[in-house]
């Protein structure tokens, strides 16, 4: 923080009230492409994720400043007319925020914003999503806007989806605002109804593997999936009366997906409805302390993501391979949109040396990539944290 401080005024100059923010990345612990589908998603907030140091400024200016970008330096653009510039390429994110701010009405002034993140990009942490937050938390907080931050979580997921142009679903802004410490969130994605579950996983750890393998959901094949999930959806609604894939039970999915005469969309649609299913039981396991059940509901939403909904790919499905084979694994997935980025594992304290050093093997063996490995915690949600900077 200190230096977060020093390099702000470097930057920016010295003077003024200049306050700190913290917005976390996310990882989804099981509910992959339900949430867009009106399901139910299970993520939780972690510990790592953006720092944003800002001070108001007087004049509509804003200046954009990351350390994780050094080389594109400073960033300058007037609040009154904001547009999409690939030039400013990581800064679209917080623009989109600030953008769907005035649209929606709120009155904000310029500022002067330094950002530092510890997730890895592109990993598919939400590094993005969680850049969105940590500005609509500092906007609000700069402008005395007094938002709930189920608003904040709103506006960011529509500066993503109609600023910078990627169709994403509800859960990464909505688990990196709504986050809460050492709890998952259990949130049905139709109705925006919540609960948290603590995740108590006695002598085991969440282990996050990252495949190296960058993914861009922009180009990926994330709108395709939508698009077809929406014709089979499409289809059915021609014969059930049901607003999303989420209304489905099992049984009424199987007495009328013969409706979807497509078969991959079939198929898609078959795992928007099972993994939705899957989802509220293994909370339920969770929530019984049934940690060996709620792996096995993990491992099978990832055959699940493979076989159905086709997102894992070699490198996934490698590490998630290589993690099954490993004494001590109690349950890995990937997490996330997929086409790469990371996988999600429970391992047994004991085994967390063995479990790196063996998968790393297996995986470089098979993919010629080295993983990488974060043994995560689960930290609380987007919001100001001014009073590090006090005591500074
Ligand atoms: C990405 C999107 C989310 C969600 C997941 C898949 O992370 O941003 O909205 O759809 O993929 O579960």
């Amino acid at each position: 923080m200190k230096t977060l401080y020093e390099t702000f005024r470097e930057v920016y100059g010295e003077g003024g009230e200049i306050r700190s923010f913290f917005s976390p990345g996310r990882v989804n612990l099981i509910g992959e492409h339900t949430d867009y589908n009106g399901g139910h998603v299970f993520p939780c907030s972690l510990s790592i994720g953006t720092y944003a140091v800002a001070r108001k400024r007087k004049d509509n200016l804003i200046r954009f400043y990351s350390l994780n970008f050094k080389t594109q330096g400073v960033m300058t653009v007037d609040s009154t007319s904001l547009a999409y510039d690939a030039e400013h390429d990581w800064a679209n994110y917080p623009k989109g925020v600030v953008s769907i701010f005035k649209e929606s009405g709120y009155d904000v002034s310029g500022f002067d914003v330094l950002y530092f993140g510890n997730i890895p990009n592109g990993a598919g942490l939400s590094s993005s999503a969680s850049i969105e937050l940590a500005t609509a938390v500092l906007l609000n907080e700069l402008n005395h806007l007094h938002l709930e931050m189920v608003e904040m979580v709103k506006i960011s997921q529509r500066a993503e989806n109609e600023f910078v142009g990627v169709n994403c679903g509800i859960m990464d802004q909505f688990a990196i605002g709504m986050g809460k410490e050492k709890a998952a969130v259990l949130l049905d994605c139709n109705t925006l109804a919540y609960s948290y579950s603590p995740v108590v996983l006695e002598k085991a750890s969440l282990v996050i593997a990252n495949t190296n393998k960058r993914r861009g959901l922009a180009d990926s094949k994330y709108n395709e999936r939508r698009s077809e999930c929406e014709r089979a959806l499409a289809k059915l609604q021609e014969h059930v009366s049901i607003q999303s894939l989420g209304d489905l039970t099992i049984e009424s999915f199987e007495a009328h997906k013969h409706h979807i005469t497509n078969p991959i969309d079939q198929k898609r649609a078959k795992h928007a409805v099972h993994e939705n299913v899957r989802t509220i039981e293994a909370a339920k396991r969770l929530k019984a302390g049934e940690i060996e059940a709620f792996g096995q509901l993990m491992n099978e939403s990832h055959v699940s993501l493979r076989d159905d909904y086709e997102v894992t790919g070699l490198e996934l499905d490698a590490l998630v391979e290589a993690a099954w084979s490993e004494e001590g694994v109690i349950g890995s997935r990937m997490t996330g949109a997929g086409f790469g980025g990371c996988t999600i594992s429970i391992v047994e304290d004991q085994f967390l040396t063995s479990f790196q050093t063996n998968v790393a093997k297996t995986y470089k063996e098979k993919t010629g990539l080295t993983p990488e490995f974060y043994v995560v915690e689960i930290g609380a949600g987007a919001r100001e944290i001014n009073q590090l900077s006090e005591a500074l």
